[in-house]
């Protein structure tokens, strides 16, 4: 079977395998042929950080071509998304079924790729502040592979939400995403006060957002893309945000509801609330170190998808 490993002789860390063992599922795992799977950010310092041979590959989506020997899970032939710890930018791989969902026609394996990561985190950080009917939310990093997500869910929840952008040449997109209010610095009284923030930029970012949250309000601090330091002092919450939290986001917890947590972004989807994923490259998945290359220059926005031509299986 053919498929990613690390290889720091190879382009961006990577080499294509072409003598992989087939998956070899265990009784909770279906085996799904894929067909797209996408990259995250992320994925630069994991490729750098593993050792030689290891294989990445976190969100795919692909059909199942055989089911769960325990009977949970999709049947063969379902078309699904899957949300891995890895070895997933391959032909086949095996998925525990907790972790998949499976997929309305209305949405194609590129949409359904761009989904786990990105997706989930979005989705559950929008779940630290309770219920946001009403309102206002504040999304940083807002054109960004979570951001966009957390911008179209937190408006569809019926948030008031502000997108905080990079720059000028970003607010048409967030203004896209449905954000009622697009700013480029978080310098301006003005803003919020916010009873939740999706915050995934960090560096001065964060200190500058809890200046603008609520009274016992939330910080889901769920990123920092480019190392920063991060310094926060008490006196950022006395501006406002008495006794705010500020809480250390780590989406994949909790692990038995991914693919639960996956299905509602897929419905969202197939509906149209989630308008997106938006999907800013797509090649085919033997040019997958381009993508690397092509993310260090912020060469594209949104999530890059890389995709697999169907091919007959003898798996059974
Ligand atoms: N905790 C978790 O479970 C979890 C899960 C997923 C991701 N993450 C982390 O979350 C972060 C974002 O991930 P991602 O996949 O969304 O990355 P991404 O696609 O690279 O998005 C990052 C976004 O932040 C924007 N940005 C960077 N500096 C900014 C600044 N100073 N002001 C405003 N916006 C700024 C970027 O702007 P441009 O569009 O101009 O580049 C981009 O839109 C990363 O650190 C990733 O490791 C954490």
């Amino acid at each position: 079977m053919r498929g990613f490993i690390t290889d720091p002789t190879g382009r961006a860390g990577l080499r294509l395998s072409v003598d992989l063992p087939e998956p070899t599922p265990k009784p909770n795992e279906a085996l799904v042929e894929v067909r797209a799977y996408a990259v995250n950010n992320d994925e630069t310092t994991l490729i750098a950080r593993r050792p030689d041979g290891w294989r990445p590959g976190q969100d795919a989506a692909g059909v199942v071509v055989r089911a769960a020997a325990d009977g949970s899970g999709p049947a063969p032939g379902a078309r699904v998304a899957c949300y891995l710890d890895q070895e997933g930018w391959a032909e086949r791989v095996a998925v525990p079924t907790h972790c998949v969902a499976e997929l309305d026609d209305a949405v194609s394996f590129e949409q359904a790729a761009a989904l786990p990561i990105a997706g989930l985190t979005a989705l559950r950080a929008l779940r630290v502040g309770g219920a946001v009917l009403g309102r206002q939310v504040l999304v940083t990093g807002a054109t960004g592979g979570v951001g966009q997500f957390a911008v179209q869910l937190a408006v569809a929840a019926g948030a008031t939400v502000t997108a905080l952008v990079s720059g000028p040449e970003r607010i048409e997109d967030a203004r896209a995403l449905g954000a009622h209010r697009v700013v480029t610095s978080l310098d301006d009284a003005t803003l919020g006060p916010f009873h939740l923030v999706l915050e995934g930029v960090g560096g001065d970012v964060l200190a500058a957002a809890v200046r603008h949250v609520v009274p016992g309000g939330y910080v889901a601090w769920y990123g920092n893309p480019g190392r920063r330091t991060t310094e926060i002092s008490i006196a950022d919450f006395y501006a406002q945000g008495w006794n705010a939290h500020i809480v250390g986001f780590i989406s994949p917890h909790p692990e038995q509801t991914k693919g639960e947590d996956l299905a509602i972004l897929a419905a969202l989807v197939a509906d149209g609330r989630l308008t997106t994923p938006r999907i800013g490259l797509v090649l085919d998945w033997e040019r997958t170190p381009e993508v690397f290359e092509q993310m260090a220059a912020r060469a594209f926005r949104g999530k890059a998808v890389l995709t697999l031509a169907s091919k007959p299986t003898s798996v059974r």
